[in-house]
């Protein structure tokens, strides 16, 4: 739905030029995966919670190359295939073992985030409540 990590922060080690542009050692380069993953242009209703734009006709899943979550290049994210697979897992489990549903009349969970920064700026959600029912 939206990158945990918005902002990817690199230092320069040297003076360079990309584009026409001097960037100078002491430079900051913030990458902005927030703003491919918000692109209307690349995924139309980007706010809109809607895991089919991901399936082909037949129900497949379908890789965007945009989704760019562990960022891309050689300083791309070490730990992807371990997160991919704990995600996966935590998520099944509890898939398995629970149905979960909102509290009556508890607000639905807010589709915005908010930025937290215990290294990098990371993007969780607001708390909200959920009640989780042990499957039969
Ligand atoms: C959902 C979970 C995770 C997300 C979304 C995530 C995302 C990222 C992103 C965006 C970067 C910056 C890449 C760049 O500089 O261009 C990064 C770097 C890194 N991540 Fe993760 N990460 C996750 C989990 C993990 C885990 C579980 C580990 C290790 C156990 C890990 C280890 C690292 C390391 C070591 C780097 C620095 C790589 C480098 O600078 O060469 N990450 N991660």
């Amino acid at each position: 739905m939206k990158p945990i990590v918005p902002l990817v922060i690199h230092g320069m080690s040297r003076d360079t030029i990309l584009n026409g542009y001097n960037i100078p050692q002491e430079a900051a380069i913030m990458v902005n995966l927030w703003s491919v993953h918000m692109d209307p242009q690349l995924f139309p209703e980007p706010n809109k919670f809607q895991p089919e734009r991901f399936l082909d006709l037949d129900g497949n899943f379908v890789k965007h190359e945009a989704i760019i979550p562990f960022s891309t290049g050689h300083r791309v994210c070490l730990g992807e295939h371990l997160a991919k697979m704990e995600l996966f897992m935590l998520f099944v489990s509890l898939m398995q073992r629970f149905t979960f549903h909102l509290p009556e009349g508890a607000p639905e969970p807010s589709m915005l985030g908010t930025l937290r920064l215990p290294i990098a700026p990371i993007n969780a959600p607001f708390p909200f409540e959920l009640c989780a029912v042990p499957r039969g």
